[in-house]
């Protein structure tokens, strides 16, 4: 549990100097470049998967396979990591990542990972 906090406090720690660097990229750039989607997948598996599980089967949080996403649009998905669930464990990422990222990510969830990233 001890570790688990630790883990997390890092993760907004370093999360935020990361987002600080990536929106200021972000002016010029219009897509997500390889290595920052790269990065996303990344955070996809260490920090959801520390609620998510590492493949997406579910913990703490719910499982995020396409088969579990299967009735929610991108966009309910997308709300979802952006704002966050108020009441419960799964925090918002709006303070995180950008707009365009995590609709990426969302994407991602929705289509499945593909094995060779795992
Ligand atoms: C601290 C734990 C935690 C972390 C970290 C976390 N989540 Fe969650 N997440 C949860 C919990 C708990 C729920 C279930 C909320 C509920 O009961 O409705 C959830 C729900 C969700 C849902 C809705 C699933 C559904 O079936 O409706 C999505 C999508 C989601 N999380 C994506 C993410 C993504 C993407 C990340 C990383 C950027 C992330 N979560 C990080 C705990 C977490």
């Amino acid at each position: 549990m001890r570790y688990f906090l630790v883990k997390i406090c890092s993760i907004i720690l370093i999360t935020q100097a990361v987002s600080f660097v990536v929106n200021a990229q972000q002016v010029q750039e219009k897509s997500l470049s390889k290595q920052r989607q790269q990065q996303l997948i990344h955070i996809l598996k260490q920090d959801c998967g520390s609620c998510h599980g590492m493949t997406l089967k579910g913990g703490l949080g719910s499982p995020l396979l396409p088969k579990n996403l299967k009735l929610q649009s991108t966009k309910m998905i997308a709300n979802t990591i952006l704002n966050g669930r108020p009441g419960t464990a799964m925090p918002p990422w709006k303070p995180l990542l950008s707009k365009q990222e995590i609709y990426w990510l969302a994407k991602q969830l929705k289509q499945g990972l593909k094995h060779e990233q795992k």
